[in-house]
């Protein structure tokens, strides 16, 4: 089984009747026009390989469809809201996401689709996933800067330095982290500024601007890596939200080393 992701990235002008196409795909398509609102849907689908194109479905083909029959279904609903003067909330956003999905499932038979990740900003999207009918996937991305030092009190100083280079210098060095924080939840009990605050309390207040390895001290004993400082997190968080469940935590070190925790 194979499991293929494709983003498609459009735009909504909620006070034109009609939305203009335009001719790059790569930003937005439909284009949007002056302030529009921008939305990049993640569609992931499951399935075997078609034998004469290699292909699980035809990346052009999620485009259009996405485009013919997903596009359009929002684009109406968040044009009524707006004329209504109505919210959309998570709830609105997850039954656009249903909806989707079934418009989608209906077209590609060959694959099923197994996840709608909406991004609402660039750090920040809802997803609805088929193992779990009834919930949605909130996703966002925190930052901290902090210093730190490998270094295994056990090994000689020769060890410690062949086994981590230049991350064993003694004064340490710093990063900048991301931390992407997923939760899931039904639609109706997200709150984001719970969830932020949540978050911000328990965890980037402890590790942001701090020396890991001195004003932490879990990592007085435990060696701070990424994948350690994934499990800390997973460890600060988890049974912390009122009514969502931590689903996932990844700590992102440098733009080419980051690292998922999922609990076990
Ligand atoms: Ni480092």
């Amino acid at each position: 089984m194979h499991r293929l992701t494709r983003k498609v990235r459009f735009s909504i002008t909620p006070f034109l009747p009609a939305d203009i196409n335009g001719f790059n795909s790569f930003s937005s398509q439909p284009a949007g026009d002056g302030l529009a609102i921008f939305f990049e849907l993640a569609v992931t689908l499951d399935g075997g390989l078609d034998e004469k194109s290699g292909f699980v479905v035809n990346v052009l083909d999620i485009d259009t469809e996405v485009r013919k029959s997903v596009v359009p279904v929002i684009a109406e609903r968040i044009r009524t809201y707006f004329k209504q003067g109505r919210h959309t909330g998570f709830i609105e956003i997850a039954q656009l996401l249903a909806e989707s999905r079934e418009k989608l499932k209906s077209i590609f038979t060959n694959a099923s689709v197994s996840c709608l990740s909406l991004q609402l900003n660039p750090l920040r999207a809802v997803a609805i996933d088929s193992r779990e009918k009834n919930m949605v996937y909130f996703s966002e991305k925190f930052e901290f800067a902090a210093t730190h030092k490998l270094w295994n009190d056990s090994l000689s100083e020769q060890e410690n330095f062949s086994l981590f280079g230049k991350c064993a210098n003694p004064a340490g060095h710093g990063h900048n982290y991301i931390v992407e924080v997923m939760v899931k939840a039904a639609p109706g009990d997200l709150h984001v500024a719970d969830f932020q605050r949540i978050v911000d309390e328990k965890l980037i207040r402890i590790l942001d601007h701090k020396n890991l390895n001195v004003d932490v001290p879990h990592f007085s004993k435990v060696i701070p890596t990424v994948e350690n400082l994934s499990v800390f997190a997973w460890d600060s968080l988890f049974g912390r939200f009122e009514k969502a469940t931590l689903h996932c935590v990844t700590i992102q070190e440098t733009e080419k080393t980051f690292c998922s925790y999922y609990g076990k």
